[in-house]
């Protein structure tokens, strides 16, 4: 394989920059040229496709976003759309291609490695609902970003005595919640992975306020409800004087942390090495601190789990 491409779909997330640079190094390492394709799957279509040196990857390490730039594309759901995109990586001479992304992303690749192109995707999101990885690229910063903003809610909420919802992303999965809520002391988790008892909930808050707690935070991830509709439901059960914070889109911004940087690096390294060893239809994850690679399928197929174990413990260290 003398020639790859790289791009970056769906959702951005924090480390999908060392991730782009780590595929250009490792492929320039090995003598092999590299495309990036701007605009994710959209850009493919359109033929928004330029080389990629050393230097176009020069400080952009501790950048979030993606310079690659990322988009939801709908028409490569079809197979027309997937054809004009092996068109244009063919016109290139391109030979394999470096798909950096979700499950949206992950179908994309899917698809292009059954019709004969070979790709091999990288876990890229903040929601770390992916099988086949313990961690995604772009979890931990996001992490990182929802505890200092817990934090900040922390110290206004103990001020005025009030009850905290804040609600984080994560789509279907909770795992931002259950880790950012964990880490973050909150006194309440819900996750779209477990029902929740709204008369458990607000006995729990009564019971704190008795014992002399200043304030609640109750971390909802987006998949169970909105947060605006949590708070109601919670203040016809209990009267408690509710804010609501929706933390949005920051959760997809900021620089990477040191682990992101470090994941992204080593899964797009492996990705390269992948297309060079000839394999296509694989994804690369990362399981006990050793690299993996897996038939893509199976990212699709399988079903994210995620850790009971920490949100039992959750509870037990929120009482
Ligand atoms: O998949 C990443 C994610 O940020 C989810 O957590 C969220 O539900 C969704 O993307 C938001 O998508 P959009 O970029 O279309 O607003």
């Amino acid at each position: 394989m003398k020639k790859i491409g790289v791009l970056t779909s769906g959702g951005d997330a924090p480390g999908m920059n060392p991730a782009i640079r780590a595929v250009v190094r490792k492929a320039i390492f090995h003598n092999v040229d590299v495309y990036g394709i701007y605009g994710g799957y959209s850009g493919l279509i359109s033929g928004n496709i330029k080389k990629l040196e050393l230097g176009s990857v020069g400080d952009i390490i501790h950048r979030g976003g993606t310079m690659l730039h990322s988009a939801r594309c709908i028409e490569f759901k079809n197979k027309e759309g997937q054809q004009k995109g092996i068109e244009q990586l063919r016109a290139h001479g391109i030979e394999g291609l470096v798909v950096i992304g979700g499950d949206g992303s992950y179908r994309g690749a899917m698809a292009l490695s059954e019709q004969g192109f070979p790709c091999v995707g990288v876990p890229g999101t903040i929601d770390n609902d992916i099988p086949g990885t313990e961690q995604t690229i772009g979890f931990d910063t996001a992490l990182n970003t929802v505890i200092d903003a817990i934090d900040k809610i922390r110290d206004t909420a103990t001020s005025h005595e009030r009850t905290f919802v804040i609600e984080v992303m994560g789509r279907n999965a909770g795992d931002i919640a259950l880790w950012a809520g964990l880490a973050g002391g909150a006194e309440t988790i819900l996750i779209p992975e477990e029902n929740y008892d709204m008369n458990e909930i607000a006995e729990r808050l009564r019971s704190g306020q008795e014992r002399g707690k200043k304030h609640s935070i109750i971390i909802v991830a987006e998949g169970v409800c909105s947060g605006y509709e949590f708070a109601r439901q919670l203040e016809e059960a209990t009267n408690f004087d509710t804010r609501v914070s929706v933390l949005g889109h920051i959760q997809r911004g900021g620089s990477p942390t040191a682990a992101d940087r470090v994941l992204a690096s080593r899964l797009g390294a492996r990705a390269v090495e992948l297309l060079i060893e000839g394999k296509g239809g694989r994804a690369v994850g990362i399981e006990k601190n050793k690299l993996v690679d897996y038939d893509i399928i199976d990212a699709l197929n399988q079903k994210h789990t995620l850790d009971l174990d920490l949100f039992n413990l959750s509870k037990e260290l929120s009482i």
